[in-house]
């Protein structure tokens, strides 16, 4: 026991801070706004399309007109903005469907910017919900590997293809989540080459291969066909100084911002991600699986849903995750401070 503060008891009361909910909430340094979460949607192709997500009760595959109706409720809650996710009408092995300018996340976009114009989109940039075979990229083999593996650098000229699809789409941020060597790189060179210098990139930097994705793949219909994610995204075993030579690659490369991916279990490394690169803005990703666990325990009523996702997402802002990218985003928005508003120019 601490001789130095218990010598001071009755004197030092740590209590006093804590009594009244006017104190506590005085002297209170982590907030969770509005502005700082961002709703994932998930959108397929057709007209008044809703079809429930079995494994994430309160999410939809949507089409672009009911997406609107989100992407308005999103702007009216006050959110930091939306996610998109493709499912697309066609899969086949390069992934085609999402280089179409017509293609879902181009119809998407338009229809979520007319019904909230100045809500931030960004767009999930990869190849695996556009695949039959459900990887992240071009499949090719290496030598000596029987296997066929995602090919990097031939997937890189086609994540290129499709970050100017979606730029030219008005996507207002890329987000690219393959985890391909050199992504980031390539990506800002086919943006600024198409005049898109200013849309920034949201690098999902530090991503792990992670069990919970389970219920997003369910969501976006893109589980790998065979083998698993493990050969592009990180080891949770890994050094943690890998990540942190992830994130330092990308900024180099030319990302704006960096995402570490899942959220709670990888808090560790948030944290050292925000004290590595003061000033640049981490995001976090509250994954599916972290939606998902919650969910079903609340529906059993074993615990308190929206005191603890709210109790989760400001341990994530805690940790220094200034954006989370949150399933609960609607929900828990009505609950919490409102943020100050964008002011307009005018
Ligand atoms: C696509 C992608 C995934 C997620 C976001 N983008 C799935 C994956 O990598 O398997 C997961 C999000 C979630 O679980 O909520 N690369
Ligand atoms: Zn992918």
């Amino acid at each position: 026991m601490n001789a130095h503060f218990f010598g001071r008891f009755p004197s030092v009361r740590l209590r006093r801070l804590r009594e009244l909910p006017k104190i506590r909430r005085l002297v209170a340094e982590v907030s969770v706004s509005p502005r700082n979460l961002v709703l994932p949607i998930f959108v397929r192709p057709g007209k008044g399309v809703r079809r429930p997500i079995p494994s994430m009760p309160g999410h939809y595959q949507l089409s672009p007109d009911l997406a609107a109706e989100e992407a308005q409720a999103a702007f009216q809650l006050g959110l930091g903005g939306i996610i998109l996710f493709g499912i697309p009408e066609y899969k086949d092995p390069r992934g085609s469907s999402a280089l179409r300018e017509r293609g879902i996340i181009p119809e998407a976009i338009d229809a979520c910017k007319g019904a909230a114009p100045e809500l931030l989109v960004i767009t999930d940039l990869c190849f695996c919900e556009y695949t039959s075979h459900g990887h992240c990229g071009i499949l090719g083999s290496l030598p000596g590997q029987r296997e066929p593996t995602v090919d990097n650098d031939r997937t890189l000229a086609e994540l290129a293809y499709q970050a100017v699809v979606h730029a030219r789409a008005g996507s207002d941020v890329i987000a690219p989540s393959g985890m391909m060597d050199g992504m980031i790189r390539t990506i800002r060179a086919a943006l600024d080459g198409e005049g898109f210098h200013h849309v920034p990139i949201l690098s999902y930097a530090a991503k792990f291969a992670s069990t919970l994705y389970g219920p997003f793949r369910q969501a976006a219909e893109c589980a790998p066909q065979f083998g698993d994610r493990r050969s592009y995204q990180m080891d949770p075993a890994s050094d943690p100084g890998q990540a942190l030579r992830e994130v330092a690659l990308d900024l180099e490369e030319g990302a704006d911002m960096v995402m570490v991916k899942p959220a709670l279990p990888y808090l560790d490394i948030i944290r050292l991600v925000r004290d590595h690169f003061p000033g640049v803005p981490v995001a976090a990703y509250q994954v599916s699986g972290e939606y998902s666990m919650l969910k079903a325990a609340a529906s059993q009523g074993w615990l308190d849903e929206k005191g603890a996702a709210l109790e989760l997402l400001t341990c994530i802002r805690r940790a220094g995750a200034a954006i989370i990218i949150t399933y609960w985003a609607k929900e828990l928005a009505p609950l919490l401070e409102k943020s100050s508003p964008v002011l307009s120019p005018q």
